[in-house]
């Protein structure tokens, strides 16, 4: 029995981690920005396989959203800062807003969940937080200068948390996926989802059952040993020595 909270947990990635986080007695705590369709269907799914789950919606780079979550949360075994937003834009081209608001959304999120669940995790000895980078976060990507840096602050912020925590006894990694079938990527149409899977040595985006997988393994006792790691899964489109 657990209890975990995953971040824009409606669509997508969200969506497949916290389904497949799901063990019968858990407790789930679901963030996004608006109840929609999609986040009550996934109540009703978790809720089938025997998880009690609390809502909290909300921007999380909001101070409140982050309070309303974690609100008479006495216990977190597992964090998953997954929310976030694409648009692209060139350097000359980006607006102050653009750039502000990509930063918020992934660092200033992460930062804030990440706070409150450390001072929770800390408390109990034990914890796993899982942050969503991006392989754009390691290689960068023209047009998404603020994208980039948000994943590549992401990944840094990771390692920074990983050491501070780890003699508490809290474990934090990151998951770098590629480029993954998710409401995210469908929206940028067929021929760019074409043209993006070339680009990886599997010739093909993932899904998000196969990010969902490695944030399972990372936030389990099998990961017990690991911390302050990036976890790529991208179809071998960034290999690291
Ligand atoms: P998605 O657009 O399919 O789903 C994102 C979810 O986050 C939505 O339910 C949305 O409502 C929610 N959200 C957006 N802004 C929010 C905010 N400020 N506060 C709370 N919730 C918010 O996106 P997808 O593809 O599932 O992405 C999930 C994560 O994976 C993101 O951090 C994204 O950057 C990352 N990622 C996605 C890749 C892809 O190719 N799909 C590749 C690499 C990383």
């Amino acid at each position: 029995m657990k209890s975990y909270l995953v971040t824009g947990a409606a669509n997508g990635i969200g969506r497949a981690i916290a389904l497949a986080l799901a063990e019968p007695g858990d407790s789930a705590i679901l963030n996004d920005l608006t109840f929609s369709h999609e986040l009550e269907s996934l109540v009703q799914e978790l809720e089938q396989k025997g998880v009690s789950v609390q809502i909290a919606l909300g921007d999380v780079s909001a101070q409140a959203t982050v309070q309303q979550a974690f609100s008479g949360v006495q216990r977190l075994d597992v964090l998953v800062n997954n929310a976030g937003i694409l648009n692209e834009a060139p350097i000359t081209q980006m607006s102050f807003e653009q750039w502000d608001k990509m930063l918020r959304v992934h660092l200033y999120g992460t930062f804030l969940f990440s706070q409150q669940a450390a001072r929770l995790m800390t408390r109990q000895g034990s914890g796993a937080i899982v942050n969503i980078a991006s392989d754009l976060g390691q290689l960068g990507c023209a047009n998404l200068c603020h994208y980039s840096a948000a994943k590549g602050g992401i990944i840094a912020f990771t390692k920074a948390l990983a050491r501070e925590l780890a003699p508490q006894g809290v474990r934090v990694n990151a998951v770098a996926p590629g480029g993954t079938l998710t409401p995210m990527v469908e929206r940028l149409g067929p021929a760019y989802i074409k043209e993006e899977a070339a680009r990886y040595p599997l010739q093909r985006l993932g899904s998000a059952q196969e990010i969902a997988n490695s944030v399972v393994f990372l936030a389990s006792n099998n990961a017990s040993f690991t911390t302050g790691q990036v976890l790529g899964v991208n179809g071998g489109g960034v290999m690291n020595g």
